[in-house]
């Protein structure tokens, strides 16, 4: 595992751009990301016509309507679509299992792997919408799955573990003190975390960190 860290949100951001050359990118929701598209966006604007070039899907949804409270997607899409000009991307919303690997299968055609997939990590150590002792983590073959929270919104699709581990890069971004035990948990290869799971199956994972998030390993 390529491990990164860093003083600052910029800087952190100026790093996962460095890999966000598509075309086909799956991002997840969440705070941490929410963040990061405010510098996305920025730096993308820069990139003029050739975002255009960029699909973009979920990583996971919750499975509410794109309006509800809670919706990844229509954070995404307002802190980073719309901005962008490319508000056609709002239709790669995941709603359900059947529909959203029917739209990866009728997109990618039979092999769905994605040029990068971003993930975060929640406090119990769940990534996606992958969450600890879930039976979704046993099942290694299935593109996409049905799963719920332990937090409201409960129902949820998500990419399961063979996507992620099929992605040409893989990047996990952690910030913050109160993920630092958790981070070192993964670093100590603890599979009983979803997120260490799901790195340690892929070839070449990269962790990107603030200070707080590294400050036990
Ligand atoms: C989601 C996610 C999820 C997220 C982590 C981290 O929709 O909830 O995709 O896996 O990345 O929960 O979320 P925070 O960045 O908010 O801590």
């Amino acid at each position: 595992m390529q491990t990164f860290v860093f003083d600052t949100l910029e800087e952190v951001g100026k790093k996962t751009l460095e890999y966000l050359n598509g075309p086909d990118i799956a991002i997840s929701g969440g705070g941490t990301y929410a963040e990061l598209f405010e510098i996305w966006k920025k730096e993308l604007l820069k990139r003029g016509p050739e975002v255009k070039n960029l699909n973009f899907y979920p990583v996971d949804e919750r499975r509410v309507g794109f309006d509800e409270s809670g919706n990844n997607w229509k954070v995404a899409f307002d802190k980073l679509f719309a901005p962008l000009g490319i508000r056609e991307q709002k239709d790669n919303m995941g709603q359900s299992a059947a529909q959203f690997q029917s739209l990866l299968k009728s997109n990618f055609g039979d092999r769905v792997v994605f040029d990068q997939i971003y993930l975060g990590m929640g406090d119990d150590g769940h990534t996606a919408s992958l969450f600890p002792g879930d039976p979704a983590l046993e099942d290694t073959d299935s593109l996409v799955l049905e799963t719920n929270s332990p937090k409201p919104p409960v129902p949820r699709v998500t990419l399961g573990l063979r996507i992620i581990w099929d992605a040409r890069d893989l990047i996990t971004v952690v910030l913050g003190g109160g993920k630092a035990s958790l981070v070192k948990r993964l670093l100590d290869g603890d599979m009983s975390l979803p997120i260490t799971r799901a790195m340690k199956g892929h070839a070449n994972p990269i962790l990107i960190l603030d200070k707080a998030a590294a400050a036990q390993i």
